[in-house]
């Protein structure tokens, strides 16, 4: 365990990078911090090292995983070509939060099991010293999911990882809190489309300064019906239930705030007679206005970025405090507001109620 929260530079960060990337390259698991959670890294070349990441984290083998790099030059191991499109789109958006699937290499210098067997990879630059830093000096792609236990919300602190994965892995470095909150948006250039199989804090509207023909191609609540094109892509970790708290969770959305309020209250007020222990997930303007064991704001609702911040380590204190019932507001969908009720629909295996 290694901490450079707010060190970024220095002797002591050189020395913490130079450990934990020679424990990469002898393929041991070291979970560090990337601008979007925290991932656990693994030498992408080894079957050996990758293996381990699958264990700590009781994934399914065939949920692929995202290798990060820290140089478009490490794409030639990896990829055969790069088209004109995807490459204006690293030069756009790396190092950043945008995850691109592109066509795997047949000889790529990667183990078969980070990509579970796909003709595709996942692959991310992190915009985040410690990340680009610990890939540099390990001198290979390095695999990365969320540091979690599979199920778990992805964590944003270093004592998040600690929780799911103590004793499961070989080090950890503890960067602080992660910057945007939320994973990585994933996207697959198709022909002339940019499909995105996951939301995140690069936006469809940001994309579409690359190119107007930007879909969204995952399961919402509701089936998008202009998505009739042949072979859209999917993302295999779409179909597992994802970031869910221990207690049930509800979501309940709509424009007037003061029904929302009233509907959350009184749904709260009902459970507390059952004998539940129960919680809210608000925003700082209403947080005063409800009765409940534990009320916890996820920022402003006039800044959805604190939301996406927030909301994971909003929902690990809900499990904390043995939180039985939980009702959250929901937030508007624009700009990564779409991406923080993208998770919150999946932590709430979809029940969400418009008022
Ligand atoms: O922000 C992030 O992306 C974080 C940090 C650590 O970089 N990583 C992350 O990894 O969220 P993970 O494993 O939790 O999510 C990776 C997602 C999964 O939904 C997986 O199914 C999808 O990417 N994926 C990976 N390879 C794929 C492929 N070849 N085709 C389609 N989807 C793929
Ligand atoms: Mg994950």
């Amino acid at each position: 365990y290694w901490n450079l929260n707010k060190q970024i530079k220095g002797n002591e960060f050189a020395l913490v990078i130079q450990e934990a990337a020679s424990e990469i390259k002898m393929g041991n698991t070291i979970a560090f911090p990337t601008e979007t959670v925290y991932g656990l890294g693994a030498d992408a070349t080894s079957t050996e090292a990758v293996s381990k990441i699958f264990q700590a984290k009781g994934r399914p083998a065939d949920n692929p995983l995202i290798v990060h790099i820290s140089n478009k030059n490490q794409l030639q191991g990896l990829v055969d070509s790069v088209t004109d499109k995807a490459n204006q789109i690293m030069d756009r958006f790396w190092p950043g939060p945008l995850t691109m699937i592109l066509p795997l290499k047949k000889e790529a210098k990667l183990s078969k099991k980070v990509t579970a067997g796909l003709d595709t990879v996942a692959v991310r630059m992190p915009d985040h010293p410690i990340a680009l830093k610990l890939i540099e000096q390990a001198n290979r792609p390095i695999a990365a999911p969320s540091a979690n236990r599979s199920g778990k919300p992805s964590p944003t602190e270093a004592k998040h990882v600690k929780e799911d994965l103590d004793g499961r892995i070989k080090g950890l470095i503890d960067g602080g809190e992660t910057g945007v909150g939320i994973e990585s948006t994933v996207i697959q250039i198709k022909e002339d489309y940019i499909y995105i199989l996951r939301p995140g804090s690069i936006t469809k509207s940001q994309l579409q300064e690359i190119t107007p023909f930007v879909e969204f191609s995952y399961e919402k609540e509701v089936p998008d019906k202009s998505l009739n094109h042949e072979q859209i892509p999917r993302s295999p970790g779409i179909k597992y239930k994802h970031y869910a708290p221990n207690g049930s969770l509800t979501i309940i959305k709509g424009e007037n705030k003061q029904k929302v309020m009233l509907t959350i209250q009184s749904a709260i007020d009902e459970a507390k007679g059952r004998g539940e222990k129960t919680g809210i997930l608000t925003f700082i303007e209403r947080e005063k206005d409800y009765d409940a064991d534990l009320v916890i704001a996820y920022g402003s609702q006039s800044r959805i970025d604190e939301a996406a911040h927030d909301l994971y380590a909003a929902l690990r204190m809900f499990d904390e405090n043995k939180i039985t019932t939980i009702f959250a507001e929901g937030c508007s969908e624009e700009g990564i507001g779409l991406a923080v009720m993208n998770r919150l629909r999946k932590a709430s295996g979809n029940q969400v109620v418009q008022v």
